[in-house]
């Protein structure tokens, strides 16, 4: 990763039983990494990493939303990637998530036993090892409820790591969209290190503007995106097929569950690791 890279970096204190729910909370505003560092007296010194700039507003959104919690102060500075941004490598190691799915890393080797799925991904920026709750999540039900030789629609791709796993789990085919054209280049060179590039199509199209309606349609994608984005989403999926969604924090799953029902789905099954839901919507005729 470039070292010359700067990054936003937000600082300030909180108890330790604050940490999860404020990280929790960064997340849902973007940010791409967090630091906890515990202070003399008990309290947490929170660090969070965001892309710079940042967007109008953002720093206010952000602020306004963690002094629901916190008082702040809230300290805002430049910096200068020493590493950072790979420090997580050394973390990540081959893992298995549900029956047979083995996630490594590309850069590591592993032996699949008998039974066993392996998939290769190097996620560099973009959102996706497998290891967070909402993408663990997404795999675990995806097995379940993937038929064999679905297309499938992934809706914020990320690293790609939900529609090469499903192309591993039987899907035909996959297609995957992102805001972000780093993801979607990830996502294309994810496909290529496991020889799936001839099944899948990423790019940065709106999801207003992806043609059809899918088998299958998945999108780990924060409530407040999935909120709004519901019509448009909900549109992408055939009858009586599933939408599974997740990246829906604890706080936010009644009003995410309500807004798929009113606007045609029915919820089918439910999965929830570490205060964040996944779940399976059927589209209604
Ligand atoms: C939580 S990550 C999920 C990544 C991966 N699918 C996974 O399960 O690990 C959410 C992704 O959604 C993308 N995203 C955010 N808003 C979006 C939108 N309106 N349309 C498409 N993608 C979006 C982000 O850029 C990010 O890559």
């Amino acid at each position: 990763m470039a070292l010359e890279q700067v990054w936003l970096r937000l600082q300030f204190t909180c108890p330790t039983d604050e940490t999860e729910n404020l990280g929790a909370r960064l997340m849902e505003f973007d940010s791409l990494g967090l630091e906890e560092q515990p202070q003399e007296g008990g309290d947490v010194l929170m660090t969070a990493y965001f892309s710079h700039p940042l967007g109008e507003g953002q720093a206010e959104t952000v602020e306004s939303a963690l002094s629901a919690t916190v008082p702040g102060p809230f300290s805002w500075s430049l910096f200068q990637d020493d590493g950072w941004s790979t420090r997580w490598q050394e973390h990540f190691k081959p893992f298995a998530v549900g029956e047979g799915l083995v996630i490594c890393p590309s850069w590591e080797s592993y032996e699949p036993k008998p039974g066993q799925k392996l998939l290769l991904l190097d996620p560099g920026m973009a959102f996706g090892t497998g290891t967070h709750a909402t993408t663990r999540g997404s795999l675990l039900l995806m097995e379940r409820y993937l038929a064999p030789e679905q297309v499938v629609l992934d809706v914020g791709c990320g690293s790609g790591i939900l529609s090469l796993a499903a192309l591993l789990c039987g899907a035909s085919h996959a297609i995957g969209v992102d805001i972000d054209p780093e993801a979607v280049r990830v996502s294309q060179e994810n496909a290529e290190i496991n020889h799936l590039a001839e099944k899948t199509e990423f790019s940065t199209t709106p999801i207003e503007h992806v043609e059809g309606e899918y088998p299958f349609v998945l999108a780990n994608i924060q409530a407040h995106i999935l909120i709004p984005m519901v019509e448009p989403l909900v549109a992408r999926v055939e009858p009586d097929a599933y939408l599974l969604l997740s990246g829906i924090i604890d706080t936010k799953r009644d009003a995410v569950v309500a807004c798929y029902e009113a606007n045609g789905c029915e919820l089918v099954d439910e999965f929830v690791d570490e205060d964040w839901h996944s779940m399976v919507m059927r589209r209604l005729k």
